[in-house]
């Protein structure tokens, strides 16, 4: 099934190392990180779980963000797994890894791309908000580990452009300028939503201070 943005994220029940997991009532009314590995015990897989582990208090839970693994071997396996993660990462994981080995998730997620070698899921990241909308997707192939800190910046750019009515520019990070949406033309409007002023270098590219700054 291929899943695009503004899609319901697929619910399903699945066991993971936290116990059995209903997928929407987990999310409850938290955004959602869900994001697949190619197996345990791979390296670069291991330092992803530690960088995670390390962000879940202090950087994902204070967006509001839950965050959950898969891969597709057992939860025994993963029990395992993540003892060397804690030794090898400095971290204590405490956020669910989903057991896949039927393949059920994996599917449902179109995880598993057959062009790359083997059965095993690809890298994807699912970014989905408390209304179980997908608001965000990215792939990247199991050779290149993910850089978690874009997929913190892709999130508060979700989180502010869902408040105000701005779009965040290439390379923008929390607390940079942003641009106006083109769609607001009314000089009172543009006055009143942004009180700090802005400025117009076209007509349609106009800046101003991130507004929840
Ligand atoms: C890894 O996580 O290290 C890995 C897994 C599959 C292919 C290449 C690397």
């Amino acid at each position: 099934m291929s899943l695009r943005l503004g899609d319901i994220a697929p619910d399903f029940t699945q066991d993971s190392t936290q116990g059995t997991i209903n997928f929407h009532d987990w999310i409850g009314d938290s955004w959602a990180v869900l994001f697949s590995h190619p197996a345990d015990f791979t390296p670069v897989c291991t330092t992803e779980l530690g960088v995670v582990s390390n962000l879940k208090e202090s950087e994902f839970a204070k967006r509001n963000v839950k965050v959950i693994a898969i891969s597709v071997d057992s939860v025994s396996d993963h029990n395992d797994w993540i003892e060397d993660i804690n030794e090898t990462q400095n971290t204590k994981v405490s956020y669910p890894i989903l057991g896949d080995r039927d393949h059920k998730v994996s599917e449902l997620y179109d995880m598993l791309h057959p062009g790359e070698g083997d059965s095993s899921p690809v890298r994807s990241v699912f970014i989905i908000d408390p209304n179980k909308k997908i608001r965000a997707t990215i792939t990247y192939p199991k050779s290149t580990g993910r850089n978690f800190d874009e997929i913190l910046r892709v999130i508060d750019s979700l989180q502010l452009t869902d408040n105000y009515s701005v779009a965040t520019p290439a390379n923008w990070k929390d607390g940079d300028d942003v641009v106006i949406l083109p769609t607001i033309k009314d000089p009172e409007e543009i006055k009143q939503k942004f009180p700090k002023g802005h400025t117009e270098v076209k007509p349609y590219l106009r800046t101003t201070p991130q507004p929840n700054k």
